[in-house]
């Protein structure tokens, strides 16, 4: 029946009473909203293996040879070879595809701007070796640029880890170090956010990484 035909009292009644079912159906799913969060599994935080690199870290080779030595830097010919490497801090920080390192040497001297060059020694400098597009590994190619396989995203290792060629968004992100007892110790966190990194976590992150604790 229509509200039009029924008397006024009954029309007041109806209204209160659809008005309180709605309430109720609110609350019902405000309710259940506010359970369904409460049972949303909260972000783990990282475990040892998972941290990203942090100051003081030392790098260890990924390769199958020698895997989770430190590597020497008497070792390296300025060669432009591709190493992959683990920081290491307490233990080696493997457990994260986020935190393959891709290490390169070259002749001193012939590392080329935008590179940051304070963040280089002897040569030597040191990028995150996932893909800035869609987090593929990087590799190296015969010319000593780096191909991303999936999009043929190219980065120049000399240079900064600049873009040159493919969808990549931004360079590969460098990481400052320095040498140590022949060994390459990690600075400070990375000048550019790594790929899936928002800002605010890079600079989170960054600031965590230079206590020496992330
Ligand atoms: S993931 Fe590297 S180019 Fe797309």
């Amino acid at each position: 029946m229509s509200d039009e035909k029924l008397p006024k009292s009954e029309i007041s009644r109806r209204k209160f009473v659809t008005g309180a079912l709605g309430v109720t159906a609110g609350v019902g799913v405000l309710s259940l909203a506010s359970v369904v969060g409460a049972l949303k599994p909260a972000k783990r935080p990282p475990t040892a293996e998972q941290k990203p690199p942090a100051a003081g870290d030392v790098l260890v080779h990924a390769g199958d040879t020698n895997k989770g030595q430190p590597i020497k830097v008497s070792e390296l010919k300025p060669d432009g070879q591709m190493i992959k490497a683990w920081p290491k801090g307490e233990v080696v920080k493997d457990q994260n595809d986020n935190n393959l390192l891709v290490l390169f040497r070259y002749p001193e001297g012939t590392l080329k701007e935008p590179t940051k060059m304070e963040d280089t020694a002897q040569g030597i400098v040191v990028y995150g070796g996932i893909c800035q597009h869609l987090g593929c590994q990087v590799n190296l190619k015969d010319d000593g640029s780096l191909l991303c396989p999936c999009h043929s995203g190219s980065y120049d290792p000399k240079a900064g880890g600049e873009v040159i060629g493919g969808p990549p968004p931004r360079p590969l992100p460098q990481l400052p170090i320095e040498i140590k007892d022949d060994q390459i110790v990690v600075k400070s966190y990375y000048v550019r956010p790594r790929y899936g990194e928002s800002v605010s976590d890079w600079q989170a992150n960054r600031a965590e990484a230079e206590k020496g604790g992330a």
